[in-house]
């Protein structure tokens, strides 16, 4: 098969980081209805595929360099099979013949019962997204009365069978949670788990990003301060959070800024959507935004050898967020404009 040719502007001068990171959305479906995220009128979106594809395009990816594989959503909890699919995922091995590093993130709320089946099948951790550590702002923000209970109950039992290290998600927004920063540092404290705090974004389904409601990491960081001492640990060019210890040793926070502190040059991550779409990118239908820049992923060849390159070579790389995949024989391929691609592998 003839290899097709890279997108337009970015001939000839591939640059950045290896793709390691896949991330699978296994159903668009949710039983939260988290003011940030979801309208709250409609349902899932997009379909799910049977998990046999999503394994099937994992192998083939696995094959050009991912090492971590994070099983997301909607709630991938409510997706029955999520076990056996992760024994699957189990199975596949980095193309240094290692075991995946294989992570799962959920809103928690079906996790007390599910995390030891999810351990014993080869899952290695788990983040747990709460918005508010009281259960009334809880059930305020995600539109569910009740939830609370059962996601602390789900983050106590994943650290127990050894999901570790339990990470907590929080969306910080203005109006909605933003007083609730120190009571996370307590709760990180207390619990034993490491608190991560994302900026919010404006992402698909949003009906209520302006930059008013973003709290940044620099007022996180103020706030924080004003309860404990923070001390910034080292952390790796790719990963996306910065990562704090308390002056005492105890209790670790993170904090992700993709808006005021834009990572995307260190990018290593690719995503399948529910219904078997590859992105590069969370902004990909919000480009021109002013923060953010799309990555352009290719598959690199070499006689013998292929891996996942993303390139940023800033703005003259998003006019389209594209993937060029030569994956050998029977590769369907379709170059979308708008931040997707549909690619089939099959089998060789
Ligand atoms: C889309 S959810 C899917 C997995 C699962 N339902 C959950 O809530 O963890 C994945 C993560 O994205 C975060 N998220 C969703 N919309 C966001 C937004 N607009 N800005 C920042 N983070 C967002 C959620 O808080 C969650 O931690
Ligand atoms: S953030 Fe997760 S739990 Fe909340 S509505 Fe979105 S998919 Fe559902």
């Amino acid at each position: 098969m003839e290899t097709p040719a890279p997108p337009g502007p970015c001939r000839g001068h591939w640059k950045g980081n290896g793709i390691t990171d896949l991330r699978i959305s296994i159903t668009h479906r949710c039983n939260y209805k988290c003011v940030y995220c979801r309208t709250g009128n409609e349902g899932a979106l997009y379909g799910d595929l049977p998990f046999a594809d999503y394994l099937r395009m994992a192998r083939v990816l696995t094959g050009l360099g991912i090492q971590k594989v994070r099983i997301t959503g909607g709630e991938p909890l409510l997706r029955k099979g999520v076990v056996d699919f992760v024994r699957e995922l189990a199975k596949l091995r980095t193309t240094s013949g290692e075991d995946l590093d294989i992570a799962l993130t959920t809103n928690g709320h079906l996790l007390a019962d599910m995390a030891q089946p999810l351990k014993d099948a080869g899952l290695r951790r788990v983040t747990v997204s709460m918005d508010a550590v009281d259960p009334e702002r809880f059930a305020r923000i995600t539109r569910v009365p009740d939830g609370y209970d059962n996601v602390l109950a789900g983050i106590r039992v994943s650290g127990r069978v050894g999901l570790w290290p339990v990470k907590v998600n929080c969306v910080l927004m203005r109006g909605f949670n933003e007083d609730q920063i120190i009571p996370f540092g307590m709760f990180a404290r207390e619990e034993g788990v490491v608190v991560r705090f994302i900026e919010f974004m404006p992402l698909e389904e949003d009906r209520v990003w302006s930059p008013n409601t973003v709290v940044t990491l620099d007022e996180i960081l103020r706030r924080m301060g004003e309860y404990r001492l923070l001390v910034e640990i080292p952390h790796a060019r790719s990963e996306t959070a910065r990562r704090y210890r308390f002056e005492d040793g105890i209790g670790e926070i993170g904090i992700i800024a993709p808006v005021s502190h834009p990572f995307c040059g260190h990018c290593s991550r690719i995503r399948i959507t529910s219904d078997g779409k590859i992105r590069t990118c969370l902004y990909g239908a919000y480009r021109g935004i002013g923060f953010g820049r799309q990555l352009s992923v290719v598959v690199i060849r070499t006689p013998g050898k292929a891996r996942l390159q993303s390139c940023h070579n800033g703005f003259s790389c998003s006019q389209n967020s594209r993937i060029v995949f030569a994956f050998g024989v029977g590769v369907r391929q379709r170059l979308a404009g708008k931040g997707t691609t549909s690619v089939v592998p099959q089998e060789r």
